[in-house]
């Protein structure tokens, strides 16, 4: 197979399947490349051993610098005077070398418990982060939760509660320090988190019927993660800036608007709309809006998490067993038994059927390909991964014969690591970071005593 065709298959070095990162050297081995540094995949599963987690922060900190510059050079040519804040949500991936990368280039935060709240703090404490940062709290807000928001707030420390609930509302509507408020959405969009019933928040009516606050700023809502077109990311904003603009009747101070998480990743290499059109549409619409009502244009806030942090960490695994699928209508394909699992590590395999694309991080240069099914170490039958169209196409791998072989899953930062167990007590991955040219050991290896001690032994 010719190197350009195997790029192809697996969609490698590809800005749209954010692969731009990754080739394949002429032994056939994926690299990873960091502007003029180059990490080989293969040899550093060898080296740390598998299963093993490659996060690459430099991947975050692109993707962000280029969202904010993006933002800038969008309003200066629409025209549109509200400011634009970034805040990562730190649900979407909590690893501290995440957090630290999106920080340190401008990212605002967003927490949903007292225990996320609480490492801002720690943080703040130490003087490690700019002590401007803005913080929006969503989630239940416990009494330890309110406590510690009013403490950061009595400290001058710009955090926003964003009410979610009656009590919560008892609690901050008279607030002297800013406050937002999250908006239970009516409106459908195509998203497997689009409940038919909304949960969180308050229904519009509820809203606009409230007494005034004292120090409302912020409207919010969050609709659903992986958004899949931009016909379903405009009718929200739409439908939350027509709230807005009543609620802004009588209070006065809001000013902004909050739109939640939601950009898409291309999971399943198929392409998505891009950022650069969806933001531009949206600061229009703001705009349009705004301008029809005579009133300033209102402050944007975005949560994309995924977006910022999926393609920014890799996992390989090593095939510890072939064999052959006893069904006929699997005919010719193999089963690729992996040394770590699908349900351990990349649970949303298991839990909302998520796909993954995937490549080999050697024997690529192998001409004979198959159609595998994965299966994971646990002995649970669910713990197999079938790829996005049935099957995951690999090179045919010998174990006799062949050096070890290992494959890299993509887009596997968020969410996987918070929601992780532990099903047959496997140890997790190893995760390593990829940076300036350097490795770092980020989380090492799990002992069984490690693991044990989760269990009391
Ligand atoms: C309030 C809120 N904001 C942002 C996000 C992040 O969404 P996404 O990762 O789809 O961008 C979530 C995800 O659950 C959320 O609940």
């Amino acid at each position: 197979m010719k190197p350009t065709s195997s790029k192809k298959l697996w969609k490698i070095g590809m800005k749209e399947y954010n692969t731009q990162y990754f080739d394949f050297n002429k032994d056939g081995d994926l690299i990873i490349k960091e502007g003029h540094n180059i990490y080989n995949v293969r040899y550093l599963a060898e080296k740390m051993g598998t299963p093993l987690q490659i996060l690459m922060p430099f991947v975050i900190e692109e993707r962000l610098e280029d969202f904010l510059d993006l933002n800038k050079e969008l309003a200066k040519k629409i025209g549109y005077h509200g400011k634009f804040f970034y805040h990562y949500p730190m649900k979407v991936n909590q690893n501290k070398e995440v957090i630290m990368a999106l920080v340190g280039d401008g990212a605002h935060l967003e927490t949903s418990s007292y225990n996320d709240l609480y490492l801002i703090k720690k943080m703040l404490d130490a003087e490690t982060f700019n002590p401007n940062i803005r913080i929006l709290c969503n989630g239940p807000k416990t009494d330890k939760y309110l406590n510690l928001i009013d403490e950061l707030q009595h400290k001058g420390t710009k955090v926003f509660p964003l009410i979610e609930g009656p009590n919560e509302l008892k609690v901050l509507q008279h607030s002297r320090y800013d406050v937002g408020i999250r908006l239970a959405m009516k409106v459908k969009v195509n998203s497997r988190w689009n409940k038919p019933i909304d949960r969180f928040g308050f229904p519009a009516e509820e809203i606009l019927a409230m007494d005034k606050f004292k120090n409302l700023k912020i409207l919010h809502y969050h609709i659903g993660g992986q958004i899949e077109t931009i016909n379903d990311m405009l009718p929200p904003i739409k439908y939350a800036l027509n709230v807005y603009f009543k609620l802004k009747e009588k209070n006065p101070s809001l000013d902004t608007l909050d739109i939640g998480g939601g950009m898409p990743i291309p999971f399943t290499r198929t392409k998505t709309y891009s950022i650069e059109k969806l933001m531009e549409k949206i600061f229009e619409l703001l705009k349009s809006e705004a301008d029809k009502r005579g009133v300033p244009h209102p402050n944007l806030i975005c949560e994309w998490g995924s977006y910022m942090v999926y393609p920014a960490q890799i996992t390989i695994y090593k095939v510890s067993d072939t064999k052959k699928i006893n069904d006929k209508k699997a005919e010719g394909k193999k089963w690729y038994v992996i040394d770590g699992s699908f349900m351990n590590d990349l649970c949303d395999t298991w839990a909302i059927g998520q796909k993954w694309a995937m490549a080999p991080a050697n024997n690529k240069n192998d001409k004979n390909l198959n159609e595998v099914w994965l299966a994971g170490s646990t002995c649970d039958s669910d713990d197999t991964y079938k790829g996005i169209n049935g099957s995951v196409t690999l090179p045919d791998y010998d174990f006799d014969t062949q050096d070890p072989m290992y494959i890299v899953i993509f887009d596997t930062g968020g969410y996987q690591a918070s929601l992780s167990m532990k099903h047959c007590l496997l140890s997790a991955p190893l995760k390593i970071i990829a940076e300036n040219g350097h490795i770092v050991v980020a989380r090492k290896r799990e002992s069984p005593e490690d693991v044990g001690q989760k269990f009391g032994w």
